[in-house]
C-alpha cells in the first residue's frame, strides 16, 4: 500500500470560488478518490491562502478585521467545496500557529545556511495610504507607448513589461495620490544557490510535465534571481523573526501551508505521522504531489523545492499543472454571464454534471479546457443519462417486478463481463496517469457494449414470449452486473450517483478490486432514477443569475489573484449607471507641466462649476472649446491627479494616440439635462 499526500493550490481568502478554480479541485479530488479506490492510503489537504496586501485591503473595504475577513471567506469556500463533493481530509488556513512555526523554522534554517540576504529596494510608496505599492496598486502611462491607465508591471496595450517606477504620471489606485520613491531594506532568498540542484531535480522522472520543463528551461537560461521574501508593515502576515516591521511575503508562507494543514490533521489523527511525510530521510517511504494551475509553476517548481531542500525537508515527487478554463471558447466574462461562481452553479445544476464534464476533458497535459455549455448539456445527457443510467433503468424493472429483485444464479455472458473487467485495468492506469478523458472514453465504450447487448437481446420483447422466464432474468442480470462495474469505474468522478447506486444494488463497496466479483443470486432494491437530464432552461437560468450576482459585485475584483477575473465588456446595466450631463465650458486652460491635459471649468447645472481634467491637449487649443456645450460624466468618484482633483469626464471619441474629438452639442442643449 502506497502512502500518498496530495494537495491542491490554496485559494486566496478574498473572493468566492468559481468554476475556474473548480477545474483543479475536481481534478485533484478525482485523482485522490481513484487512488483510494486502488487501496492506497491517500491524504488530501488544502487551506485558505490568508495573507497579503490584497486581503488586508479587502478587509478594510469591508470594514472588518483581516481575521474576520478570512474566517468568513474560509467558511464560504468550505461550503462550496462540500457541495462540489471535494473530499479534503483537512481544510485549514495559512493564518495558523502551525504555519507560523514552519515558516519561521524554514526561514531560520535557510538563514543559518547562508541562503538569506538583505538589500535596499527603492519602491513606489503611497504617502496617503502609508503603504508601499505593489504593481497592481499603481497605474500610469506606459513608458513605451504612452497608453494611459496601465498597471505597474506591464502594458496591456503594447505588451511591454517594466518596473512600476518607470510609469509616467503614476498614481496610486488606493488613494489617487502621486506615489513617491522610498527605500527600505528587503530580505531575499538566494535562489541562485540552488541552481544546480534545481536543474537536476526538475528533470527527474515524473516530477514535471514536459511542457513545464520547457518553460523552466527559459527561466534557467535567463538566470535565476534572488527572491524578495519580505514586505514592509502594514501587512497581514507573519512577522519575520528578529525584525521590527518586516513580514514574510504571502508566497513564502503559502506553500508552507501544505505542511501546516497536514500537521494539523496529524495532531488529531491516529497513525498519521508528520515526519513520515515531510522529513528528507523519509522521502522514499511516502509520496507527495501538488496539483496547481500553470500560472504558479515558478513558485512550486523552483522556490518551493529549493526552500525544502535548503531546510532539510523532502521535496515533492510530482507537480501536476493544469491549464485555465474557458467558457464557450472564451475567457470567463461577467457581462456574458460566464463568470460563474460555484454557489451560483449549484443553485441550478448538479455538481456531478460538472465533475463528469471536466473529467471528460482533462488530460495529463497543461492545456486549457473549454466548458462549452451546449456540449456540456449534450454530453452529460447522452453519456450519463442516455448510456450509463439507462443500462440500469431498462433492466432493473424486470428483475424487481418479475423476480422479486433477485439476480440470476449464473452469468450467461462470461466473455462480455470479462472484457469489461479487463478494460478496468486500462481505466485504472488512465486515472493514475491523470488521463481522465481517456478513462471516460473507455467507460463509455463499456456502456455502449452493454447497451448493444441489451438491444440485441430485447428483454422487453422476450418478456412477452412464452417460456423465456430464465432468459429475461439472465439477460437483465448481465446488464446489472455490467452496470455495477461501471459504477466502480465512475465512482471517483460521481461519488453521489455511485453511492445511490450502491443502495440500489444492495452492495457495500465500489473499490476497484470489487469489479471482479459478480453479483449472482443477489438481491437488489427498487430502482430510483439516479440522474436527471440537464434542461436548456437550467443553463440559461444559471447564466442569467451569474450576470445578476455580479452587478452588485466589485468591478475590479481581485485582479491580482485571478487571471480570469477581468472583463472585456461592461453590462448594459452598468452603462445605464453612467450619468451623462449637458455641460457648458466656462473656462478651458493649459495645465502647467502637463503636456497632455487641458483643464476645464464646467457648468453642469449645479451650484458651482466642476473642475475637470481631460487628456486632449494634443488635439485642441483651449479657445476652440471655450463656451461650447459638451457632455460630462457626472457620477464618477472624484479622481485625485497630480494637478488637482478631477470631478468628471468629458466625452470624446477616437483614439488617444491618433486623434480625439470632443463630442459637442448644439447651442440649444440645456445645461444640466441628463442624457438618457
Ligand atoms: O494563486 C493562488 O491562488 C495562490 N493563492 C495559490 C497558493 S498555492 C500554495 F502555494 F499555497
Ligand atoms: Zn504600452
Amino acid at each position: 500500500m502506497r502512502q500518498i499526500l496530495v494537495t491542491s493550490a490554496l485559494p486566496y481568502a478574498n473572493g468566492p470560488i468559481h468554476l475556474g478554480h473548480l477545474v483543479e479541485y475536481i481534478q485533484t479530488d478525482i485523482w485522490v478518490r481513484a487512488m483510494k479506490a486502488q487501496g492506497h492510503q491517500v491524504t488530501y489537504v488544502c487551506a485558505d491562502d490568508a495573507h497579503g496586501t490584497a486581503i488586508m485591503l479587502k478587509a478594510k473595504e469591508n470594514g472588518v478585521s483581516p481575521e474576520e475577513q478570512i474566517a468568513t471567506v474560509k467558511a464560504s469556500h468550505e461550503t462550496d467545496f462540500v457541495k462540489f463533493l471535494i473530499d479534503f481530509d483537512n481544510y485549514y488556513s495559512t493564518h495558523s500557529e502551525e504555519n507560523r512555526e514552519f515558516s519561521e523554522q524554514i526561514y531560520q534554517r535557510l538563514k543559518s545556511r547562508g541562503h538569506i540576504s538583505t538589500q535596499d529596494v527603492e519602491q513606489l510608496f503611497d504617502p496617503e495610504a502609508g503603504l508601499f505599492l505593489a504593481d497592481r496598486f499603481v497605474k500610469g502611462e506606459c513608458p513605451k507607448c504612452q497608453a494611459t491607465e496601465q498597471y505597474g508591471d506591464n502594458c496591456e496595450v503594447c505588451g511591454t513589461t517594466y518596473n512600476a517606477t518607470e510609469l509616467k504620471n503614476p498614481y496610486s489606485t488606493l488613494s489617487g495620490a502621486t506615489p513617491v520613491l522610498k527605500t527600505s531594506e528587503h530580505y531575499f532568498f538566494n535562489l541562485p544557490d540552488f541552481e544546480e540542484f534545481l536543474q537536476k531535480w526538475t528533470h527527474e522522472e515524473g516530477r514535471l510535465q514536459e511542457s513545464i520543463n520547457n518553460k523552466l528551461q527559459e527561466w534557467f537560461d535567463t538566470g535565476l534571481a534572488k527572491w524578495d521574501i519580505s514586505r514592509d508593515a502594514p501587512y497581514f502576515g507573519f512577522k519575520i523573526p528578529d525584525t521590527e516591521d518586516k513580514y514574510f511575503y504571502v508566497w513564502l508562507d503559502a506553500p508552507v501551508g501544505y505542511m501546516a494543514s497536514f500537521k494539523n490533521l496529524c495532531e488529531r489523527t491516529e497513525g498519521l505521522n508528520f515526519d513520515d511525510y515531510w522529513l528528507a530521510e523519509n522521502a522514499n517511504k511516502t509520496e507527495l504531489y501538488h496539483f496547481i494551475g500553470k500560472d504558479i509553476v515558478y513558485f512550486h517548481a523552483l522556490f518551493w523545492p529549493a526552500m525544502l531542500e535548503g531546510s532539510n525537508y523532502r521535496t515533492p515527487n510530482g507537480i501536476f499543472s493544469h491549464g485555465f478554463l474557458t467558457v464557450n471558447g472564451k475567457k470567463m466574462s461577467k457581462s456574458r454571464g460566464t463568470f460563474i461562481q460555484a454557489s451560483t452553479y449549484i443553485e441550478h445544476l448538479s455538481p456531478e454534471y460538472l465533475r463528469y464534464y471536466f473529467a471528460s476533458k482533462l488530460s495529463d497535459k497543461v492545456e486549457d479546457i473549454n466548458l462549452d455549455l451546449e456540449d456540456f448539456m449534450q454530453k452529460v445527457n447522452s453519456d450519463l443519462v442516455g448510456k450509463v443510467v439507462n443500462i440500469a433503468s431498462r433492466s432493473a424493472g424486470f428483475i424487481v417486478k418479475k423476480y422479486d429483485g433477485k439476480l440470476s444464479e449464473q452469468c450467461i455472458e462470461p466473455e462480455l463481463v470479462a472484457d469489461i473487467v479487463r478494460t478496468g485495468d486500462e481505466i485504472a492506469t488512465a486515472y493514475e496517469n491523470r488521463e481522465f478523458s481517456r478513462a471516460m472514453r473507455l467507460i463509455m465504450q463499456c456502456a455502449d457494449k452493454a447497451n448493444e447487448y441489451i438491444d440485441s437481446k430485447k428483454p422487453w420483447a422476450l418478456a412477452k414470449e412464452e417460456g423465456t422466464e430464465q432468459e429475461v432474468q439472465d439477460v437483465c442480470s448481465v446488464a446489472i452486473n455490467i452496470f455495477r462495474q461501471l459504477m466502480v469505474y465512475l465512482a471517483p468522478v460521481l461519488p453521489e450517483l455511485t453511492n445511490n447506486a450502491k443502495a440500489f444494488l444492495n452492495i457495500d463497496e465500489l473499490s476497484f478490486a470489487s469489479r471482479h466479483e459478480l453479483l449472482l443470486g443477489h438481491q437488489i432494491n427498487k430502482f430510483k432514477p439516479l440522474m436527471q437530464r440537464i434542461e436548456q432552461s437550467q443553463i440559461e437560468a444559471m447564466i442569467e443569475a451569474s450576470k445578476q450576482s455580479l452587478q452588485s459585485n466589485e468591478k475590479q475584483a481581485d485582479k491580482n489573484t485571478d487571471e480570469t477575473n477581468t472583463d472585456d465588456f461592461i453590462s448594459i446595466d452598468d452603462f445605464a449607471k453612467v450619468e451623462m450631463t449637458v455641460a457648458k465650458v466656462l473656462a478651458c486652460n493649459h495645465v502647467e507641466g502637463a503636456d497632455k491635459l487641458l483643464q476645464f471649468s464646467l457648468d453642469v447645472g449645479e451650484d458651482k462649476p466642476r473642475n475637470v481634467f481631460s487628456g486632449i491637449r494634443k488635439f485642441y487649443e483651449p479657445e476652440q472649446l471655450q463656451g461650447k456645450k459638451v457632455i460630462c460624466v457626472t457620477n464618477l468618484a472624484p479622481r485625485k491627479m497630480k494637478f488637482g482633483v478631477s470631478e468628471g469626464m468629458i466625452l470624446s471619441a477616437g483614439d488617444p494616440k491618433t486623434g480625439l474629438v470632443v463630442i459637442t452639442l448644439p447651442e440649444e442643449a440645456k445645461v444640466g439635462d441628463k442624457l438618457a
